[in-house]
């Protein structure tokens, strides 16, 4: 049961009304046996480590440095936050980053000829405008200007149109996405012949990932906000990964005993005993999910720090090409 709130930020803030146990679960919470814990945090500082040393090398062998561009429009706070977040990870990794802020009533030609001039500036190798962008702006018409040679989050419709078909290869794979496959592989998950539900179809996280499992040779299953009985299509899947943003929305009853979840969902629920007043809920019913499951990320400390490493890594990918530095 949920109830939306006002957040300052733009988002919406949840009260999670929290669902009795049934006697089936309480017999599962009883269980001693607890899901491996997919520790993203400590998989990206990995990731982000291993790219500032070819950073370095890279500067060291041609005197080059990866750069990125982030277009940040209006001051949503949640926005504000993720943009500093990727500028500072840029920082410590050696990639530079430029930014331009634009004001909430801005207009498309303005981002355009932002888009433009990053476009054509020879030290930048990947580009991101944040969204959500506000409401009176067209983000297909902006996105069909950004470079596809920069396109580091990989929205560009002929990087999506890529990885949707077999036999061609895009030239970036969404960060968020790219970061879910990176755990279930570095956490020694095998894909291949498994079966795979993916909750959600959005262009940013819910389809791509549907779209890469296929082409690590999962069998796949879309679940959305129309799917009639979700928790039976869930139940059959050895890899869950959900990106609704409902928080609870996957119980312990949803899944197969086993399964390995991935859980995206990022929402900001009304916490009084945090700081700002919320904290951040997955889609998963944490608490019933690790008594079932046998590998599962949390929320935070999961997806959110790949995201990061991923654009990272799409970028340092795109200045290597475009220097044809190995
Ligand atoms: N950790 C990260 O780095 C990261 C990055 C991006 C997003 N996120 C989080 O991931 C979540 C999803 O983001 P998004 O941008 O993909 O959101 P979105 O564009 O709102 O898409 C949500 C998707 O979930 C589906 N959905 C909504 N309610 C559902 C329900 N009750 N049952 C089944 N499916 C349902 C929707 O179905 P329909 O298509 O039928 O409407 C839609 O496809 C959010 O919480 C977001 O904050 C996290």
């Amino acid at each position: 049961m949920l109830k939306c709130l006002g957040l300052s930020s733009g988002r919406k803030l949840v009260r999670v009304l929290e669902h009795p146990f049934c006697a089936k679960q309480c017999q599962m919470l009883a269980n001693e046996k607890t899901a491996r814990v997919i520790d993203g945090k400590s998989i990206a500082e990995e990731i982000r480590s291993a790219i500032a040393g070819e950073v370095r090398r890279m500067k060291e062998c041609i005197g080059k440095i990866p750069g990125l561009a982030v277009i940040l429009v209006g001051q949503r706070r949640d926005s504000q936050t993720y943009v500093r977040n990727k500028t500072r990870a840029c920082e410590e990794a050696g990639i530079k980053s430029v930014m331009a802020e634009l004001p909430d009533n801005c207009t498309e030609d303005e981002i355009c000829n932002a888009l433009s001039s990053f476009n054509k500036d020879p030290s930048v190798h990947g580009i991101i405008v944040q969204l959500p962008l506000p409401q009176h702006l067209d983000e297909g018409k902006i996105f069909n200007v950004l470079s596809l040679e920069k396109d580091v989050d990989g929205f560009h419709p002929l990087n999506m149109g890529n990885l949707a078909m077999r036999g061609r290869e895009s030239l970036f794979i969404p960060c968020t996405p790219k970061g879910c496959i990176e755990l279930l592989i570095r956490s020694g998950v095998e894909i291949m012949g498994k079966n795979a539900v993916v909750i959600g179809r959005s262009n940013i996280v819910g389809l791509p990932a549907s779209l890469l499992l296929q082409r690590h040779h999962a069998t796949v299953s879309i679940v959305h906000a129309f799917t009639k009985n979700p928790e039976r299509i869930t139940r059959e899947a050895d890899i869950v990964v959900t990106a609704a943003g409902v928080p609870n929305l996957v119980r312990g009853n949803w899944l197969k005993p086993g399964a390995v979840v991935i859980d995206v969902g990022t929402c900001p629920v009304e916490d009084p005993s945090c700081e700002h007043g919320y904290s951040l809920k997955g889609d998963v019913c944490y608490e019933e999910a690790i008594r079932v499951a046998a590998a599962i990320t949390p929320v935070p400390g999961g997806v959110g720090p790949m995201t990061i490493a991923m654009l990272l890594s799409n970028t340092l990918d795109s200045a290597k090409r475009t220097y044809n530095f190995t």
